[in-house]
Formats: C-alpha cells, sequence, structure tokens
C-alpha cells in the first residue's frame, strides 16, 4: 500500500487530502469566510488563517482515511505560484512532517495539481491532449505530452479569466468570488442584451483586461441612481452578457489550439472550469468538432488537495521526489 497526503494552501483554501494506491481516500477543503468582507483575499489574514487550520485539516483528511500519520509513504504539498506567506504555511509544515516521519517529501506546482484533477476519476484523457487551466490566478492552454511533460501554447497577456469574473462581480455589486455569482443568475438572463467586445489576440493567446474595462464605461454612462435602478432590472441580463463574451473568447482560443495541434482530446480544469456555460459551450464543440472533453467533477473545480495528493502520488510512482531545501516559489510556472 502506498499513501501520500497532498496538502494545498495557495490562496486562501486551507485543504488537505489523501491517495492511497492512486486512489482518492478523503479531501478536505476549509476556506477562509474572512475575505469576504474585503471582496478580495487579504494575503495577511490569509497566511493567519492557514496556521490555525492547517493541523485540524490533516487530522481531519488522515481520519477520513483511516490512515494514521505513520502509515503515509510521502508528503506532497504544492510549492507555487501562489501567495508567498500561504505557500510558505503548507510547505513548512509538509517539511516538518516528511522529516519527522522519514519519507519523502513531493513539491507539487499548482496548476500540475488542477492537471491531475482529470485523473480522480471518471474517463481519464489519453495523451496527448490540450489542457485549458482557468482560474483566478491562470488562463493558460498547454499540450500535455507525457506525464509531466508540458508545453505551453498560449496564455492571458493580463488578467486571468476568474479575475475578470471578480472584477465584474465587484462592478455588478455582487459578493465575492464574483464567478460563481455571475454564473449563477447568467441562465436567467438575456445574453444578447449588451454585446461587449471579445478581445482576440494573434495565435492561442488571451486579453480580459478589455472586456473588464468595457463594463466599467458601461455602467458608468448611468448616474447613481439611475445605475441602482438598471442593475435591480437588468442584473441578470449583464450577467448573461458578460459570462457569453468570456466564454467566447475561451473557446475561440481552445479551437485556435486545436486546430494548430491537430489535437481534440482536450481537459477544462481550474476554477472557471465549474462555469455552467463553459462546460456547455465545450460539449456543443463535443458534438459539433468530435472533441472528447473531459472536466473534473465539480468539488475538484476549485483549489483543494486530492488533486494534489494525486499529482504528488504520480510524481511518488515515477520518482519525481523533492530535497527537504525546497523553496515557495510565488510564480512558480508549469
Ligand atoms: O482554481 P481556483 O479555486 O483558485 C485559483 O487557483 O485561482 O479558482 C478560483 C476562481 C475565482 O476567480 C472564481 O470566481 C472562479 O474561479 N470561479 C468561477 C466559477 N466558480 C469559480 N468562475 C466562473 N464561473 C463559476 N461557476
Ligand atoms: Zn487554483
Amino acid at each position: 500500500m502506498a499513501a501520500v497526503l497532498g496538502i494545498e494552501t495557495s490562496c486562501d483554501d486551507t485543504a488537505a487530502a489523501v491517495v492511497i494506491d492512486g486512489a482518492l481516500a478523503s479531501s478536505v477543503v476549509s476556506s477562509q469566510p474572512v475575505h469576504i468582507q474585503y471582496g478580495g483575499v487579504v494575503p495577511e489574514l490569509a497566511s493567519r488563517d492557514h496556521q490555525r487550520l492547517i493541523v485540524p485539516v490533516v487530522r481531519q483528511a488522515l481520519r477520513e482515511a483511516g490512515v494514521a500519520y505513520e502509515d503515509l509513504d510521502a508528503v506532497s504539498v504544492t510549492h507555487g505560484p501562489g501567495l508567498a506567506g500561504s505557500l510558505l504555511v503548507g510547505l513548512s509544515y509538509a517539511k516538518g512532517l516528511a522529516w519527522g516521519l522519514d519519507v519523502p517529501l513531493v513539491g507539487v506546482n499548482h496548476l500540475e495539481g488542477h492537471l491531475y484533477s482529470l485523473f480522480l476519476g471518471g474517463q481519464e484523457p489519453s495523451l496527448p491532449f490540450l489542457c485549458m487551466i482557468v482560474s483566478g490566478g491562470h488562463t493558460q492552454i498547454v499540450k500535455v505530452t507525457e506525464d509531466f511533460g508540458y508545453e505551453t501554447l498560449g496564455r492571458t497577456r493580463d488578467d486571468a479569466a476568474g479575475e475578470a469574473f471578480d472584477k465584474v462581480g465587484k462592478l455588478l455589486g455582487l459578493p465575492y468570488p464574483g464567478g460563481p455569482e455571475i454564473d449563477r443568475r447568467a441562465p436567467a438572463g438575456d445574453a444578447s442584451f449588451v454585446r461587449f467586445p471579445r478581445t482576440h489576440l494573434k495565435g492561442v493567446d488571451f486579453s480580459f483586461s478589455g472586456i473588464k474595462t468595457a463594463v466599467l464605461y458601461y455602467l458608468n454612462e448611468f448616474s447613481d441612481e439611475e445605475r441602482v435602478a438598471h442593475l435591480e432590472v437588468h442584473l441578470d441580463d449583464l450577467c448573461a452578457s458578460f459570462q457569453a463574451a468570456v466564454v467566447e473568447m475561451l473557446v475561440r482560443g481552445l479551437a485556435r489550439a486545436v486546430k494548430q495541434t491537430g489535437i481534440k482530446e482536450i481537459g477544462l480544469v481550474g476554477g472557471v472550469s465549474a462555469n455552467s456555460g463553459l462546460r456547455s459551450a465545450l460539449d456543443r464543440m463535443a458534438v459539433k468538432d468530435r472533441w472528447t472533453v473531459h472536466v473534473p467533477e465539480m468539488r475538484y473545480c476549485m483549489d483543494n488537495a486530492a488533486m494534489i495528493a494525486a499529482a504528488g502520488y504520480r510524481k511518488l510512482q515515477a520518482g519525481r521526489v523533492s530535497p527537504l531545501s525546497l523553496t515557495a516559489q510565488p510564480a512558480l510556472k508549469l
């Protein structure tokens, strides 16, 4: 039996999970409601909460998996990208645990973790495949040629797609994070109410700062009272119009990557992969252009440690373990 603990503390979720012989045995995520009142993640508060939560969250993950600390064969942990103070809490804890138990430490790139959420049950993608990683911090399309072999085909030049959702959510007066709120409202709205501009760069790169500014300019056309009245009637329509534009940009980028590579095996991961509009658009492409689309279960779209444990398990099998000198790398690339 090989039991691997996964730890994820790169942003504002404190998470731990256990994978035993490749199968997920437990997954615990404790999110931090403290940030809601600030409309975004406050890094200092995030690291303080990670310190408070890391021990109970790991204990619960072990208990739910029915394993003791001594049963662990490796400790895998996110070491970047993310907030330095947040990463350090999980990484320091993981190093201490690995050293104390005398088992290997396995550093996992957070983006690699999202990618391995495709391997948490369901039909796994076959190699090579294209993976679109869309989260609050990243938007990129990667060609996966082999286990841990990636080639980035394109990425956002400015905001990440999730960041655009959250910023526009804020402009529309929605609670943080705006992504799920906009998605909840969009199906009830008219997506053709406003045609927000779609930015299409050359190749497979993205840009989402233009659409965010377009929403801002649109709302600035109104006086304060008018805006409140307009949002009261048309909030769902604006959510639908914005979401349709973002989805169109993402799908267009993916379609170009498919054309460029000839690969129609597609994975969609990261927080924004939970978006209903994006999922349906990819389902349509699956029928229309015969793409084979893989998306993680909803609970593994947003940050979690199951994906870190899954990636950690595979890295351990491949002998890709890390030294205890592993550092937190806030800007780590795939
Ligand atoms: O992967 P994730 O949990 O954290 C990062 O690594 O960034 O992604 C969080 C992002 C947030 O921007 C959130 O608004 C967005 O994912 N998100 C969504 C939805 N659910 C989460 N965006 C659009 N529609 C959703 N249903
Ligand atoms: Zn993430």
